[in-house]
Formats: structure tokens, sequence, C-alpha cells
């Protein structure tokens, strides 16, 4: 082989070699706000499933308040990482979680919840990937109307439980998607009850729930939204609670991770009609190579990605989840 030949390949060998070994270096965090809820593990699963294709090191870390956050931060630059991916527990720690990460050198980009500045605002320069909260709201107030005529219901007479968490936006922008097709349909305003909860989970929308159907005994059928699964599930227990039979109630949901296919499952169904299906496949797996393709090949991410979603029952969920390839 000729000298030059030789000295070629040399290199194209060195800098495989170099390419490779820096994959190895690259550290990537992904901080969820609750960890044990079934979305983020699967968001989990999928950004692992990233890390192992490109050769990085995906770091999981649940931060449940900002005092978490700050030390996953500052940890992940002790542990010399080059960025992270957030679903805050807050999105008012915006300018905090920015100033941070730029303290820590690490690269930001945020998931499912966007981060706000002190104005309320979104902030703009941090890549975002989120649902399409407004349309996968609308879908849900759709499913509703339609089961609604299905089943005959007069509805004058139905109540609307309309579990709500007005601090984050996306869940405002879901819950009023889904209430302004229902009430387009017909439903009357003045039924529709809003249940504030007070953390994202089932039992706080269980909470809210229940002082909204103990507060109207007169009401026989009852129609439930809310930001996520957990939120619509705690809302449908409330009515199992005070005796409601399944068939009276139609909650449907957003998700479609573990919480509502356990649903599905049960032998008879329960008042938890349906789920928007979204992808943990895009939010975890993709958002994790956005990350990688920015540290290691400079290729900066999409500043706003929003996502879409799919409706299930228990008769097609397989089929969708199936479809959208997250089982
Ligand atoms: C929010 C909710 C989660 C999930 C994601 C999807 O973070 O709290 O349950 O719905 O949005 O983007």
């Amino acid at each position: 082989m000729k000298f030059w030949k030789r000295a070629v390949l040399a290199g194209a060998a060195l800098l495989l070699a170099s390419s490779a070994s820096f994959a190895q270096d690259v550290k990537i965090g992904f901080v969820v706000k609750q960890p044990e809820e079934p979305w983020f593990q699967d968001e989990w699963k999928f950004a692992q499933e990233a890390a192992k294709e490109k050769g990085f090191t995906l770091v999981e870390i649940g931060a449940e308040d900002g005092e978490k956050v700050q030390s996953a931060i500052d940890n992940l630059g002790a542990q010399g990482a080059q960025g992270f991916i957030i679903c805050t527990p807050d999105v008012k720690l915006g300018p905090g979680i920015v100033a941070k990460a730029a303290a820590n050198d690490l690269k930001l980009m945020t998931v499912d919840d966007r981060l706000v500045d002190n104005g309320g605002q979104p902030i703009e320069d941090v890549p975002h990937m989120g649902i399409s909260a407004t349309k996968i709201g609308e879908a849900v107030g759709q499913a509703i109307v339609d089961e609604i005529k299905k089943r005959n219901w007069n509805m004058a007479e139905v109540g609307a439980i309309k579990v709500s968490y007005d601090q984050l936006p996306t869940a405002v922008d879901r819950v009023t998607g889904a209430t302004s097709v229902i009430e387009k349909a017909g439903f009357p305003a003045a039924n529709i009850f809003n249940a504030p909860q007070a953390k994202t989970d089932t039992e706080a929308a269980l909470n809210a729930a229940t002082t909204v159907v103990n507060a109207h005994p007169e009401i026989k059928h009852w129609i439930a939204v809310g930001l996520n699964d957990e939120a619509v599930l705690g809302a449908v227990r409330a009515t199992e609670g005070v005796g409601i039979p399944a068939e009276n109630v139609i909650g449907v949901g957003i998700g479609g991770a573990e919480s509502a296919i356990n649903e599905f499952k049960k032998p008879s169904p329960t008042g938890f009609f349906g789920t928007v299906i979204i992808s943990p496949k895009r939010h975890g797996y993709e958002t994790a190579l956005n990350m990688y393709e920015w540290i290691a090949n400079d290729k900066e991410p999409e500043k706003l990605i929003l996502t879409s979603g799919q409706l299930a029952t228990r008769g097609d969920y397989e089929a969708v989840r199936k479809e959208l390839g997250i089982q």
C-alpha cells in the first residue's frame, strides 16, 4: 500500500475512534417533575433507547420541587454532563433554571411543560417539545360529545367535572379546549363545575372532584375532563365513591400510559371511557436525540415542536398504541 493511502486510512480510523469515544463521554440529564407517573417512566424508557443507540449516558433524575431542580442541575454540572432535558415541577422556575444551566455550562431543552419568564410569557429561547394542548383538549371534548349523543343523554341534565390546574399553561389549554367544544355542542356552561387540584396526581384530583360530586347530588350523569389521565381517573374515582354507576359517567383523559391501560384492562368498563394517546416516544427519544445532536454535532434543535394525539377507547387502545409504536 502506498504511504499516502495508509496515512488516509489511519487518519480515518483515528477519526472513527475519537468520535466513538466522544459519544461515550456525552452525558445528558433527563429531569422530570413526577418520576412515579407512568408517562414520565415511559419518557425515560424511550430516552434510554436513544442513549443506547448513540452510545451516550442518560442520567434520570426526579425533581419534585424547586430545590431538587437546583441540586439536580448542579449535580449534572459536577458530573461533567453537557446538557439536560427537563419537565419542571413549576414553570415559574424558568429564569432560575436558565441561569443555573448557564452557570453549569449545560445546554437546556424542556419537555411537556414550557418555562415562563417573570411576566408569565413562555421563554422562547429554550428549545421545547410539548403537546398541541388546545387541539388535544378539543379531541377530548369531541369524544365526550359523541358519546353523550350515543347514550342519548339530555345535555341540560349532565354535569361536567373540570379538574383544573391553572398554574400550568398546558393544563389550562387542554381543559379549555375540551370545554369549548362541549359548550359549542350545547352543553350548558352553568353545569361545568371547576375542581381545582392541588397537585397533578390522581389523589389530588379525587379530592377536588369529590367536593364537586358531593355538592350536586341532583346530577345523575357526569362527564369529566382534566390535564391528564390521572386527573380524569381521580374524577371517575370520585363518582364511584358516591355510588354513581359506571354507565352514567364519561371521562376522557390525555396520555395513554399505564394508568389508562390498566383501567381499560379491568373486567368491566368503568367511567373512564377513553384517552387521547400522546407519544412518550417522541417526547423521550426525540428530545434526547436532539440534545445529543446539539452536543456532539453542534446541531441546534428546533425551538418549538408540538406533538399530536389520537383518541383510544377500551375497544381499540391496543391497535392505536401499535400504530403509534408505543407498546
Ligand atoms: C404534563 C402532564 C403530564 C403529561 C405531559 C405531556 O407534564 O403533567 O401528565 O400529560 O404534560 O406533555
